[in-house]
């Protein structure tokens, strides 16, 4: 049973991924025969393509900023957990493994992109980010160094370390609630953070379509649609008094 059935937690962080998106039309890695977008992730994803095959690599990305861009839009789940965010009075961590920016434009405040951010590029020699809507050209002249082949996406390709990490695993080892949302659980570290928060005696929910890699080690389970599981459960956190 919960511990929450009667009073609100404190410290919650919530991690989600790709299915969290998926109903505001994003595809998600692993539920499509393993290809990404017709592409193999080892074709699209890593920093040995990029130096391979820039272009591929650029137009890839291209693709899925101008989708983001013009066509996705957030959906209830992203919607739920911000206006939880906003009335929740405890800490409250928002950690996602999405490059989308549908977190943030559905308000969203206290949000930290792990795995990089698609609207968004970097100068691979300094490190200097910049926002971008528009495509990249590989050929194109970095701002800050002047150089060509420089500029790259903004996201954390296999073989690359995720960004935050020290403030995760902080929020983590002082949470009481941790709430995993359409993940398949196949990637780490993200995939270990139920481990991590259980541990330091948090109660952990998975809220996903199906039961995910994992499943078996949270303690409660919510399968679903994110837009119909998330907002219950969220919605029903509120109504509880403060812990
Ligand atoms: N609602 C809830 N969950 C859903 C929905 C939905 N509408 N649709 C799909 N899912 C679930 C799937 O059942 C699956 O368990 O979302 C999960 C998506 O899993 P993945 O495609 O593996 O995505 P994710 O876990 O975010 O991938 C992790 O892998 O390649 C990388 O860096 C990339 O951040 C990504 C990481």
């Amino acid at each position: 049973m919960s511990p929450f059935s009667n009073q609100q937690p404190k410290r919650i962080v919530v991690l989600t991924g790709a299915g969290v998106s998926a109903e505001s039309g994003l595809k998600t890695f692993r539920d499509n025969n393993g290809l990404w977008e017709n592409h193999r992730v080892e074709e699209v994803a890593t920093p040995e393509a990029f130096s391979a095959n820039p272009g591929l690599v650029q137009r890839f990305y291209n693709a899925r900023r101008s989708q983001l861009v013009e066509e996705a839009e957030p959906n209830k789940a992203h919607q739920a957990l911000a206006q939880f965010e906003s009335r929740f009075e405890g800490e409250f961590l928002l950690v996602t493994q999405n490059v989308d920016d549908l977190h943030e434009r559905a308000g969203s405040d206290k949000l930290l992109h792990m795995h990089g951010e698609l609207r968004k590029v970097r100068c691979s020699k300094t490190h200097q980010v910049y926002e971008r809507n528009e495509p990249l050209f590989y050929e194109e002249l970095c701002p800050c160094c002047g150089l060509p082949g420089k500029l790259r996406p903004h996201i954390v390709w296999f073989g690359e370390f995720p960004l935050f990490m020290e403030e995760i695993y902080r929020a983590l080892d002082d949470c009481d609630l941790f709430v995993s949302i359409g993940t398949s659980g196949n990637v780490y570290p993200a995939a270990g953070f139920q481990q991590v928060a259980q541990q330091a005696g948090a109660h952990t929910v998975e809220l996903n379509l199906e039961a995910s890699n994992g499943a078996d080690r949270f303690d409660e389970h919510h399968h679903g649609p994110a837009t119909e599981v998330v907002t219950r459960f969220f919605d029903q956190l509120l109504e509880l008094p403060n812990g």
